[in-house]
């Protein structure tokens, strides 16, 4: 392949991580964060949201928890991002589907997959409307956590994934570490960036790696991610103590 017909990359708005992905996502691809509690994942997914918005891109956050809807607040006070501003000059839209005017919280009465094609839907209205560039999905677990077939839960994420693909956004997703659903997650993906913590002694490191990225090498080392009031980096150094 000629070098011209490469497909293009979209940065990921992390200063060293798109380095790790030699350059950054491919466009049109879903790229989920996996992680315990706490590792950055809300941080990640946000501010590849912000740096696109501040440069006149349009950018699609999707909530889908309770725990997710504090995003806006939480930026400000940990960076001082202002999302706000980014909504009203029209580089950023937030879609909320524990709002209950979208009848689509997840409740006992709706079964789980129809929950899931209602997302489904709901999703591909928005973006045919709003027609973002970059889409932040905080968390998927919330869709995925009552279906208890891992077949049925494998078509399932496919076919999320593959509504993302369809319109060609670049999609960034977070997943927690939570019965396994991660993994399944993970097999769906076009890359995965694994966050954690590394302890050694009372020493204790953010760490980060490119666990896969399909049609593309990666570096292959952990390395120590970085996160203070400028926001999130990824630092070329090791998290484990020499
Ligand atoms: N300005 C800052 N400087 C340093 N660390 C910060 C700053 N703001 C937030 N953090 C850290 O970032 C972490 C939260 O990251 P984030 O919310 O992205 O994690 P998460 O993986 O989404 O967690 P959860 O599983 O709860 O959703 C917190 O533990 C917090 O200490
Ligand atoms: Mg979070």
């Amino acid at each position: 392949m000629a070098d011209t017909e490469k497909p293009e990359r979209i940065k990921s708005g992390i200063d060293g991580l798109d380095e790790m992905l030699h350059g950054g996502f491919f466009k049109g691809t879903v790229n989920v964060v996996s992680g315990g509690s706490g590792t950055g994942k809300t941080i990640l997914g946000s501010q590849f949201l912000y740096e696109g918005a501040k440069d006149g891109k349009k950018t699609m956050c999707i909530i889908t928890s309770e725990e997710s809807k504090s995003i806006i607040k939480e930026m400000r006070t940990s960076f001082g991002w202002d999302f706000e501003e980014l909504v009203e000059q029209g580089n950023l839209v937030f879609v909320d589907i524990t709002d209950p005017s979208l009848r689509l919280q997840k409740s006992v009465e709706i079964a789980p997959s129809e929950l899931i094609k209602s997302f489904k839907k709901l999703i591909q209205s928005k973006i045919e409307k709003e027609k973002p560039e970059r889409v932040f999905i905080d968390s998927i677990e919330a869709l995925f956590l009552a279906i208890e077939s891992n077949y049925k839960l494998r078509t399932l994420i496919d076919d999320v994934f593959g509504v993302l693909r369809k319109f060609d956004v670049t999609s960034v997703i977070t997943v927690g570490k939570i019965f396994g659903l991660d993994e399944m997650v993970e097999y769906g993906a076009d890359s995965v960036i694994k966050l954690d913590r590394v302890i050694t002694g009372n020493n204790l490191q953010r760490s980060v790696y490119v666990m896969k990225m399909r049609g593309s090498g990666t570096i292959n080392e952990v390395r120590v991610l970085s996160i203070s009031d400028k926001g999130m980096s990824v630092l070329a150094q090791s998290p484990y103590l020499e």
